[in-house]
């Protein structure tokens, strides 16, 4: 059952396709203060979930979040806010002390702007969400169990957004592979050395000048039959598409925005100024609807050219600097010239710098046109990148509606998810980050972000080959599997380290487990279901299985549990129930092991990967294949934990290009009989 109830006057995020009628009830659960901006709520012994990407577990009890898109590079545990900002809260507390009221229930607050959640951190036991201003639509969802709550809430808040099959290949990315040979070498990289890829992305050295929508024509010198070349090699080019646009006379996008006043507007009505990588943009005003269909329609400039798919980036929006900062800026390092700096002085110089990029100050010196309603943007924040990937998303069905084009972005709002998935932003190349992933991945998918992962290997700082190969066995299992890193740091592609061998038997064996992960993906996406699960959620009456944050259930039949640490040769795992471990060193080279519900301690070398099955279970395991369009789905053996009785497996599959996804038509149900597994 959902419930919403209104305070003051919210503005319109579209976050909701179908809202249900206000409720004049009171607000359940909480203590509202009197004007409505702060909510509280004893927590006992709930678990807290939800909140999509954000900092630290899957249970948020212990921290303060506040949803606030950052440009955030620096993913540490003491972090309030990350790219995005996902409302969604369940807090659990069915095994509340004797005594206390028994509580379970989602809540999803439709507010743009920031919200803070101090979930036990100033005082243990309770819980305190605030907002700058009484204006917001709260609802509640109460159901028989997590799961139950989730999927109410997913189907609140629509569909979840669908990619293209060959999107659950392997993609490759740094910033930047800078001409076409560049990108050549990588693609050989991978295919002479016999290991599987999908996508090659472009980061920002494609454009010219930095420029969206344009090609360097230095570099990429015949871009259209360069995509053509890869697609031949079965290798989808995916460029980047940044929020900003370059200030510079006689460029298309720049003059087509100043002429029809679709740039996001300052204090006097001028297109207001950032600094982001091509130095000097107007950010298009992605709230107004106009400005949307114009900037989602320039994707065109690229689909021409045979590009099916784009990221998204910079959407919080980032800004290195405003014209108005960087000027006060140097006034007052002019001031301290010839001074004597002190304790004081000096930090408050060399902080300056620091805080000229996404001032706060910026934020609230630019104005959007919500279809004729003037709203300062910091009121509004959250809602640019989410806006932004609105704007391809529909372009991209009012012009390829039979066409699935691959979309994700960096920063978002819960409704972007209905039109593309996002990768979890510039993380390190820390074991730490691994564990923030799987964190995360449960977290996002109870907010409908489905079609996501993080850079693996680590985006920045220098990573090591066995980070790398940890982390794709956990990537495997991500709907978006990529490998990125950032200018300067060391190359990471999978052919770069020794032990070869090792890096391809893992991604072959995410090419033999992709009928399993596409299927499982689709029925979650049209169920309103999750695809990677929390144990808590599917085992209730388990305590041990609610503390566990280093496991996940993907899909319905098994269990993950990687190795996150350096130099580790095994690690204990918790089964929540009797499952077969399969312990596979490449696709077809594996050993099992049966294990009863309990602790275990597991060995897992760096090269192998584990999949827990559950008992009554199985999983489809395709031949490895170099790209998803080369996979035979015809000719799939089954691994499994038979129970006595039949195994049963609803396997669903389509063309993975157009977008019917009716599961009906699409779903094979397979049994197996004991002997057969
Ligand atoms: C941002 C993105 C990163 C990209 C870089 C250059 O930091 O998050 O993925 O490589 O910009 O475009």
């Amino acid at each position: 059952m959902i419930r919403r109830f209104r305070f003051g006057n919210p503005i319109e995020t579209d976050s909701i396709p179908e809202k249900p009628p206000v409720t004049e009830e009171a607000l359940p659960y909480f203590d509202v203060t009197e004007d409505g901006t702060e909510l509280r709520l004893p927590l006992g012994a709930s678990r807290v979930y939800g909140l999509g990407e954000q900092v630290r577990g899957i249970n948020k009890r212990g921290w303060t979040y506040t949803s606030n898109n950052s440009d955030q590079p620096h993913h540490t545990e003491t972090q309030h806010s990350l790219y995005a900002s996902h409302n969604f809260l369940l807090a659990d507390g069915l095994d509340t002390e004797e005594g206390r009221l028994p509580v379970r229930f989602g809540v999803y607050f439709d507010y743009p702007g920031a919200v803070t959640y101090d979930i036990g951190y100033t005082d243990t036991d309770q819980m305190r969400i605030s907002f700058p201003d009484a204006n917001y639509d709260a609802y509640i969802i109460d159901g028989e169990g997590d799961l139950d709550i989730i999927s109410q809430f997913r189907a609140l808040i629509g569909r979840s957004y669908i990619p293209p099959k060959w999107a659950f290949g392997f993609g490759q990315c740094r910033w930047s592979y800078m001409s076409e040979d560049e990108v050549r070498g990588v693609a050989d990289g991978y295919q002479k050395n016999g290991i599987p890829l999908d996508m090659i992305y472009l980061d920002i050295d494609y454009m010219k000048d930095y420029k969206d929508f344009t090609v360097n024509e230095e570099t990429f010198p015949d871009f259209a039959s360069f995509v053509q070349e890869m697609k031949k090699r079965h290798i989808h080019l995916v460029p980047i598409i940044d929020a900003g646009v370059r200030i510079e006379k006689g460029y298309k996008t720049y003059e087509e925005g100043v002429a029809d006043n679709y740039f996001c507007k300052d204090e006097d009505g001028k297109d207001f100024v950032a600094a982001v990588w091509p130095g000097k943009v107007h950010f298009p005003d992605f709230l107004n609807s106009g400005a949307r269909r114009w900037f989602g329609d320039s994707y065109r400039f690229l689909l021409d050219q045979g590009i099916e798919g784009f990221w998204n980036d910079m959407n919080e929006p980032a800004i290195f600097y405003s014209e108005k900062n960087l000027k006060r800026f140097f006034e007052k390092i002019e001031s301290y010239k010839g001074k004597n700096l002190d304790i004081q002085s000096f930090f408050e110089m060399t902080g300056l710098a620091a805080g000229l990029a996404n001032n706060e100050e910026d934020y609230r010196s630019f104005y959007h046109d919500m279809d004729g309603i003037r709203v300062r943007h910091d009121r509004v924040h959250n809602l640019f990148g989410y806006n932004m990937t609105r704007a391809a998303g529909e372009a991209f069905e009012r012009n390829v509606p039979e066409k699935r084009i691959l979309m994700f972005s960096r920063s978002s709002f819960i409704g972007s998810h209905r039109y593309g998935g996002i990768w979890m932003g510039d993380n390190t190349s820390w074991w730490s980050h691994m564990k923030l992933e799987l964190a995360m991945l449960a977290n996002l998918n109870m907010t409908g972000y489905l079609y996501t992962g993080a850079d693996i290997g680590g985006f920045g700082g220098d990573t090591t080959p066995d980070l790398v190969l940890r982390w794709l066995a956990l990537g495997i299992f991500t709907p978006l599997m990529r490998n990125h890193s950032a200018m300067g740091t060391r190359y990471q592609e999978a052919y770069r380290f020794g032990h070869l061998d090792d890096y391809r038997n893992i991604l072959r064996l995410r090419y033999a487990l992709i009928p399993y992960i596409y299927s499982e993906y689709m029925k979650a996406a049209t169920e309103n279901a999750m695809y990677a699960k929390p144990l808590a959620f599917m085992y209730p009456d388990d305590a041990r299985a609610a503390e566990i944050e280093d496991e996940l259930i993907i899909g319905n039949e098994i269990l993950i549990a990687p190795v996150m640490e350096q130099n580790k040769t095994g690690r204990f795992v918790y089964l929540p129930e009797d499952m077969r471990l399969f312990r596979f060193r490449s696709a077809d080279d594996f050993d099992t092991e049966d294990l009863a519900k309990g602790d275990h301690y597991v060995k897992c070398a760096v090269n192998e990967v584990l999949i827990f099955v559950r008992k009554g279970h199985m999983v489809p395991l395709a031949k490895p294949a170099d790209s998803v369009d080369q996979i035979d789905w015809n000719d799939l053996t089954w691994i499994g934990y038979p129970d006595g009785k039949e195994t049963v497996y609803e396997l669903y599959n389509d063309d993975g290009e157009t977008k019917d996804y009716d599961p009906a038509g699409h779903i094979t149900r397979i049994v197996k009989r004991g002997s057969d597994l």
